[in-house]
């Protein structure tokens, strides 16, 4: 399936992302995701370059990850940085990273070209810091309302528009 590549995606609230590893699908690519030590969130390919085994299975040695089954590790920047057995590493030992940006609560992630990646371009929400809006951030928001509602508001698949002037 073709996909747009150039653009950034929501991997997910801000909340969900912290020294764990959390995997998400986006545009049929597995991908693991923590957050470093000085904050950012880092996403690269889930998977080993070796074998194939997700780099998820593995566990984190500082903002590194190493492989649970031999051992490769991998730095933020998704190069490996160590062979157990051997002092050289090859060069084609590296899985993929992701840029990522985090802006109104939401980690971005751009699956484009890396050179491309511009957080200028994360689409903006202002209402997600304006104290005068809430913004609900979680499964379904439940509300009770008159029905017909529902076809009058901008309802999309994910959202419904929550301005005074839609509940009427
Ligand atoms: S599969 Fe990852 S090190 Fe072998």
């Amino acid at each position: 399936m073709e996909y747009i590549r150039n653009h950034w995606y929501v991997a997910g609230f801000a909340s969900e992302f912290g020294e764990g590893f959390t995997t998400a699908t986006i545009l049929e690519e597995e991908i693991v995701l923590y957050r470093s030590s000085d904050g950012t969130v880092v996403a690269l390919e889930d998977r080993c370059p070796h074998r194939a085994l997700p780099l998820s299975m593995g566990k984190r040695i500082g903002d590194q990850v190493q492989c649970g089954y031999h051992g490769l590790t991998f730095g933020t920047d998704g190069r490996c940085v160590r062979v157990p057995g051997q002092r050289s590493v090859p060069p084609q030992a590296w899985v993929r990273r992701y840029p990522t940006h985090e802006r109104h609560g939401i980690v971005w992630i751009w699956m484009g070209a890396e050179d491309a990646a511009d957080p200028a371009l994360v689409f903006d929400m202002p209402e997600f810091t304006n104290p005068g809006w809430a913004a609900h951030q979680g499964e379904a928001l439940e509300f009770e309302s008159n029905y017909l509602n529902v076809a009058g508001s901008r309802a999309g698949k994910s959202s419904t528009c929550l301005k005074p002037s839609c509940l009427l």
